[in-house]
């Protein structure tokens, strides 16, 4: 706590750096380093699937089916837009939320860390997944190229995924962030 000398009104301390947001293709890890992420730095987090889940009560394939793929983007709008830029708090996103212009704009103040992965790596790591509609598509490698430059170009920090345990990755990215992401 501190005081303003002005005023004598008691001025809350408040965390200076900007939202962390992992961004990347599916099976990156953004959730699990988000939520590690979050942990070390004693940051509230979000993750914008849960928060689609817990707003609609239906799984994301369900989400799908139901209103396709466009519908789906307005929803995960909606629902990053609810969380997006607040001041030290760490925020992962779905592999496709940076496709909509009007999120990324929302989120253009933010520290966006991209974790680059390869088609192949991808591939290995969601192989066993139900719950990701576009997991099975038959241009998987095409959609990550095409979705490739605009991770790169909203990124702040790029950090190539890694065959390693996630609190390898945490390491990198902790070493990574400029000065002033500290803890809360
Ligand atoms: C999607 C990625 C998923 C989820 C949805 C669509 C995508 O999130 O938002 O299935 O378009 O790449 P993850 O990246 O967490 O798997």
């Amino acid at each position: 706590m501190t005081t303003s000398a002005d005023t004598n009104v008691d001025v809350q301390e408040r965390p200076t750096w900007p939202q962390i947001v992992l961004t990347g293709f599916m099976g990156a890890g953004k959730s699990t380093l988000g939520a590690l992420l979050a942990e070390r730095l004693r940051a509230p987090f979000y993750d914008s699937d849960t928060l689609i889940e817990a707003a609609t009560g239906l799984r994301i394939a369900e989400l799908f089916r139901q209103g396709g793929e466009a519908s789906f983007r307005e929803l995960e709008h909606q629902v990053i837009a609810s969380v997006a830029a607040k001041p030290g708090s760490v925020l992962a996103l779905g592999g496709g939320s940076l496709m909509h212009p009007d999120t990324r704009r929302l989120l253009s103040t933010t520290y966006i860390v991209y974790l680059a992965i390869s088609p192949t790596m991808a591939r290995e790591r969601i192989a066993n997944t139900t719950d990701r509609p576009l997991a099975r598509t038959a241009n998987f490698d095409e959609l990550l190229n095409l979705r490739e430059s605009t991770y790169r170009s909203a990124a702040s920090l790029i950090i190539e995924v890694r065959d390693e345990e996630p609190t390898k990755t945490l390491a990198r990215v902790i070493a990574s962030l400029p000065d002033g992401f500290n803890p809360i």
